[in-house]
């Protein structure tokens, strides 16, 4: 009896010092989006990249966004086997690349001209020839064309919605069709879902 309450009560301590178990706690409060803890932010979270009034309307289906945009060109992948065509990034991928292409400050945003760039691997740079595609539609007519992808119309993810419902922004495949940017899931590299096994990559590509 006094055993099993002092292992309770050591396990109740491990689990104070090492947080709430093997998953991180979800959401962006301690997130590496979370930069309120910078000097520049003011303390707040939200503001680096949203605005209740004055938005920049610069990119279409931007959500009330606050951030300098960047104006680099880019170079895209592009294969011999690829169906989609893949242009310009635009939609919220243009968002997550006024941070990382490293042409804009982080914190260059509500008018402001910052000064700290984003550094390391977080860096995508300018040239995402060796990156995945992102800003494209993939529909059940690029499923059919490649032969190699689930239909993102009725094919299902772990989340419990369709390819298209869960990680597809206006039937588009964005940077945040594989990313969380507020981590509310709290899953490694704010990934949309968990890539142990390649479970993010399997979610679309059926091979
Ligand atoms: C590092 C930049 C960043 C920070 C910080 C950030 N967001 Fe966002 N937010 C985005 C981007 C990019 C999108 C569009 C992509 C998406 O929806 O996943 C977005 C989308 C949204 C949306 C619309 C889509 C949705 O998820 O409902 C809301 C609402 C939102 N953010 C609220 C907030 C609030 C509230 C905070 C602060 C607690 C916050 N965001 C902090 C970048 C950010
Ligand atoms: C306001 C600038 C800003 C915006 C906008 C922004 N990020 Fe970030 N992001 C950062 C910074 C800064 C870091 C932390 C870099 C570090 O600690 O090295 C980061 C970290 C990340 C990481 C984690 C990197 C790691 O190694 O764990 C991912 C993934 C990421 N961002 C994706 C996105 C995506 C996707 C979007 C758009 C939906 C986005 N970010 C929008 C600034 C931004
Ligand atoms: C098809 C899915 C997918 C798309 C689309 C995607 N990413 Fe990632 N990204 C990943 C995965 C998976 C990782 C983790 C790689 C690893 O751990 O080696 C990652 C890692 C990162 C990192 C961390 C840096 C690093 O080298 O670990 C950043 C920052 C990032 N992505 C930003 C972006 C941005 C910005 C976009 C859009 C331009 C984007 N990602 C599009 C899947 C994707
Ligand atoms: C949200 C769905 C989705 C996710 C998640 C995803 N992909 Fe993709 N991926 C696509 C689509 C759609 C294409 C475009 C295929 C085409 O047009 O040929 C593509 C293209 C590619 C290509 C280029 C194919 C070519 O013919 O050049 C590779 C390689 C690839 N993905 C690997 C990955 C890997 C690895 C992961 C996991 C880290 C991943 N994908 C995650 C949907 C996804």
């Amino acid at each position: 009896m006094k055993t099993k309450w002092l292992f309770g009560l050591i396990s109740f301590g491990a689990c104070l010092v090492i947080g709430v178990g093997p998953a991180m706690a979800a959401g962006i409060a301690g997130s590496d989006h979370d930069f309120s803890g910078s000097s520049w932010s003011g303390g707040k979270i939200c503001a680096p990249c949203h605005t209740p009034h004055d938005a920049n309307t610069s990119v279409s289906g931007a959500p009330l966004w606050n951030h300098a945009v960047s104006v680099a060109t880019y170079t895209v992948y592009s294969s011999t086997t690829l169906n989609a065509s893949v242009g310009q990034p635009s939609g919220t991928s243009k968002l997550c690349l006024s941070c990382h292409d490293g042409t804009v400050a982080i914190d260059s945003f509500g008018g402001a001209t910052g000064t700290n760039m984003i550094t390391g691997d977080s860096n995508l740079g300018t040239d995402l020839s060796g990156s995945h595609p992102v800003s494209f539609t993939y529909n059940s007519a690029l499923a059919t064309d490649d032969g190699g992808l689930f239909d993102p119309a009725t094919d299902t993810t772990s989340l419990g919605g369709t390819i298209d419902e869960d990680l597809l922004i206006g039937s588009k495949l964005e940077c945040a069709s594989c990313h969380d940017v507020h981590d509310e899931l709290g899953n490694e590299k704010l990934l949309q879902i968990n890539n142990v096994s390649s479970a993010l990559c399997l979610t679309c590509h059926d091979m």
